[in-house]
């Protein structure tokens, strides 16, 4: 951005250009007038000299959380698109790794607030009973958008999350409107589903359980002809093991038990989809998705670094005592620091489902084409038009 005081606009009074002022389009007065201090109106000593910082420091995760749900929407308003044109792909990465900037940056914070001693929060909680982090909306419209169901959420007292705002119906209705809208995880879901080379084609779904079952047989067989009795038990329960985990993978009915369970998020569909980008992850068409699927994940950790962060605060300044929202403070938040709270976990567990390079199924010639980004001659063009797709595209394999 231009600094602010150099930007000029016309004044209304005549051709003269009136300077915007930084003062005046940043509107820092009224930010700076924002502070109000409970303990400088309610309390008999006058105000708590750390209650100035207590404020601050939430005000400033508000204005991030905005921004986060600034980039959100917009990387969300492309996905909603029935095919995905590539060229935004750069885009939505660029947007993506902005969020986990942020999120760096909202995880050390918390450090600012480690200066603060138990003993002078103390002065001044009482004011602030019963508010609490627990009724930021936008903390909940970030988790809601990007894809935290309400059954995965861990509850206190008689009310869900939605309880807070029940009182406020602006609030609640736009929680509500978030919750009844499709997520990320929803239009990741979507796009993963339309993974070219799932379909009938190249059928990569097939080919890779042919790998899975030759490496299974390799493995029993290595354990057959083991002499070492103990290593030979080792290798057979090995054997069991990966036997029962890539049935878990590969049988639809067996990995729709365990999305039921809520283990697992994505549809069949779109989990082959995401073990199709990430083993022909190099392939110039599949870069910039296996990108966006780390980034996802990079969103994930963060999230969970800061739930880490701030729980492990809380215990520091308020020990086992409840919170202010009413909930059993660090005990809730420690329950929140696990895989229910991870949207795109079956990005991080398909690590277990990876096999090696040279059991990867070979593309054909045809799938390699239409995997490549050509730089190509005008003569060639033409035999290259056919396969070349501008995005994951639903029946891509018809055109087999
Ligand atoms: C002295 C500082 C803080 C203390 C003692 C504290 C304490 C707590 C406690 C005990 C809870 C559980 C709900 C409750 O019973 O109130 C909570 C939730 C929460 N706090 Fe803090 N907090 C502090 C600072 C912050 C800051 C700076 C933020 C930044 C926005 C924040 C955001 C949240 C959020 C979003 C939740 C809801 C978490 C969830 O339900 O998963 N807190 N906090």
């Amino acid at each position: 951005m231009a600094c602010p005081a150099q930007l000029s606009i016309p004044s209304s009074e005549g051709d003269s250009e009136r300077e915007v002022h930084y003062q005046d389009y940043l509107r820092i007065s009224e930010l700076l007038s924002l502070q109000e201090l409970k303990s400088a109106t309610l309390g008999k000593d006058g105000a708590v000299h750390d209650e100035h910082l207590f404020i601050v420091i939430h005000q400033v995760y508000e204005l991030w959380f905005k921004q986060i749900l600034h980039e959100l929407e917009s990387v969300m308003d492309i996905m909603r698109a029935e095919v995905i044109d590539e060229n935004q792909m750069l885009i939505i990465n660029s947007r993506v790794t902005r969020i986990t900037v942020i999120l760096k940056i909202l995880v050390e914070q918390v450090k600012v607030l480690e200066t603060m001693t138990p003993l002078d929060f103390l002065e001044f909680r009482d004011f602030l009973i019963p508010a609490s982090g627990y009724q930021s909306l936008q903390f909940r419209l970030i988790e809601v958008k990007l894809g935290i169901k309400e059954a995965d959420r861990i509850n206190y007292g008689s009310g869900t999350f939605k309880k807070p705002f029940e009182t406020y119906l602006d609030l609640k209705k736009k929680l509500d409107e978030a919750c009844s809208s499709p997520s990320l995880l929803d239009l990741v879901q979507q796009w993963l589903s339309r993974t070219p080379g799932l379909g009938k084609g190249f059928n990569f779904w097939a080919k890779y359980a042919a790998s899975v079952s030759n490496i299974l047989e390799e493995k029993k067989q290595q354990a057959e002809v083991e002499t070492r009795p103990q290593v030979k038990e080792q290798k057979f329960k090995d054997y069991q093991m990966q036997q029962l985990l890539f049935k878990q993978l590969l049988d639809e009915k067996e990995h729709n038990a365990l999305v039921k369970k809520g283990t697992r998020r994505l549809s069949h569909q779109a989990l082959q989809g995401a073990m199709m980008i990430t083993l022909y992850r190099d392939e110039p068409r599949f870069q910039a998705a296996s990108q966006f699927m780390n980034l996802l994940m990079d969103v994930d950790t963060l999230f969970m670094q800061w739930r880490n962060n701030h729980s492990h605060f809380v215990q520091r300044i308020i020990g086992t005592k409840v919170g202010t929202g009413g909930s059993s403070g660090y005990h809730y938040l420690r329950s929140t620091v696990s895989d229910r709270y991870k949207v795109f976990v079956d990005f991080f567990n398909l690590s277990s489902y990876i096999i090696p390079r040279h059991h990867i199924p070979v593309l054909s010639e045809e799938m390699k084409d239409r995997l490549y980004v050509h730089f190509i001659t005008a003569e060639s063009e033409q035999r290259f038009a056919r396969h070349i797709s501008p995005g994951f595209r639903q029946g891509e394999e018809g055109q087999d």
